[in-house]
């Protein structure tokens, strides 16, 4: 039973087991208490003057709204309480150097899929928590491997956060009355087989042969390589298709394309596919590019992109066959092997 078990008592007992989680604890409860904030201004969107509108662009060329700003602002005051050695974030150009004292670098997405906040969707805050290097300037250039905790909170019909301190993923809900989050689910496991699948279909034709395949064969269902039905969802906001993923399985991808800036497709590496990556393998599932996975690369930059196909083992598994095989390209889509063709009458 997760029962009423506070966020606060689950990190007073993981601080325990060393000064390094100890200090992991610290930036999480950090988080959290910004998330109380930020929940609160989502909740009031125009009563807060909050405006989906874009009012520029942050340094990597993204439309930047005006509580992605508020966001940022907030989590870095919450943050700035405790010794951090580095903060990255998706909406500045540069990581500062906080603390070089402190044991643990924090980078973050303030509001991930912000284009949802004017149509009342639900949007999130990405973070990851990674361990001061004895080199600081390579902080954020360490494998998502070396990654302590990692998570995200989403401000939606629920504003709940999902953690892992790398034991497992357990959820947790804001109480609003209590301005608090409760444990609310333990040691989340993602089915191996995807029932649903999400990608941004309007892209297809600018997808390579890989992406394009699996997909058919997700579309073919039952009549083909898949031999099962799949569902299709697209939210537009990663926070609320990993959460979809870890609640009731499935598959996502966003795959590079052939649109100009598209190249190694539109996620970020250091504050959103590292820590979703850490969460997803976390909870038994798979975090790849297609050919790597995920957590074995290291950022050339703070704000590089990646290919991201994460979610259900067995899925991620035959999108990597798909990338690393030609052969299988051409032999699933040959006509004398599909469920009706020749062989398969
Ligand atoms: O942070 C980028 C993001 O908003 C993600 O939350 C989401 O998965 C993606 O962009 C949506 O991209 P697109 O609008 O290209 O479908
Ligand atoms: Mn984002």
């Amino acid at each position: 039973m997760t029962g009423q078990r506070t966020l606060e008592d689950y990190l007073q007992r993981y601080a325990e087991t060393g000064p390094l989680a100890l200090a992991v604890a610290g930036a999480i409860d950090a988080v959290a208490s910004a998330a109380v904030e930020i929940a609160d201004l989502t909740g009031k969107g125009q009563l807060a003057g909050i405006l989906g509108v874009a009012t520029g662009r942050n340094s990597d060329g993204d439309l930047q709204r005006h509580l992605d700003i508020r966001a940022d602002a907030i989590i870095r005051r919450c943050l700035g309480r405790i010794p951090i050695a580095a903060l990255a974030s998706e909406e500045a150009r540069e990581a500062e150097i906080c603390d070089p004292q402190g044991r643990i670098c924090v980078a973050i997405d303030p509001l991930d899929g912000s284009s949802n906040i004017d149509i009342n969707m639900t949007v999130g805050t990405i973070f990851s928590i990674l361990p001061t290097p004895d080199d600081l300037a390579g902080c954020f250039r360490q494998p998502g491997t070396a990654q302590v905790a990692a998570g995200f909170v989403t401000y939606g019909p629920q504003t709940s956060l999902v953690l892992s301190v790398g034991e497992g993923v357990d959820v947790f809900t804001l109480d609003r009355a209590a301005a608090c989050f409760r444990l609310v689910r333990v040691g989340l496991q993602i089915s191996t087989h995807a029932e649903e699948f999400a990608i941004n279909a309007s892209n297809r034709r600018h997808w390579d042969a890989p992406v394009r395949t699996f997909v058919d064969e997700c579309l073919a269902g039952v009549d083909g390589p898949a031999n099962r039905d799949l569902n299709m969802r697209w939210i537009g906001s990663l926070v609320a298709e990993t959460f979809r993923i870890l609640t009731r399985g499935g598959v996502f991808l966003y795959p590079s394309d052939a649109r100009p800036g598209y190249g190694d497709g539109r996620l970020r590496l250091v504050y959103e596919a590292h820590p979703i990556g850490f969460i997803i393998e976390q909870a038994g599932g798979l975090a790849s590019t297609g050919y790597q996975r995920i957590l074995d690369l290291s950022a050339q930059s703070l704000h590089q992109r990646v290919p991201l196909m994460m979610g259900a083992s067995h899925d991620v598994r035959r999108i990597e066959e798909l990338h690393c095989d030609p052969l299988l390209i051409a032999s699933t889509t040959a006509p004398l092997f599909a469920r009706r063709g020749f062989f398969r009458l």
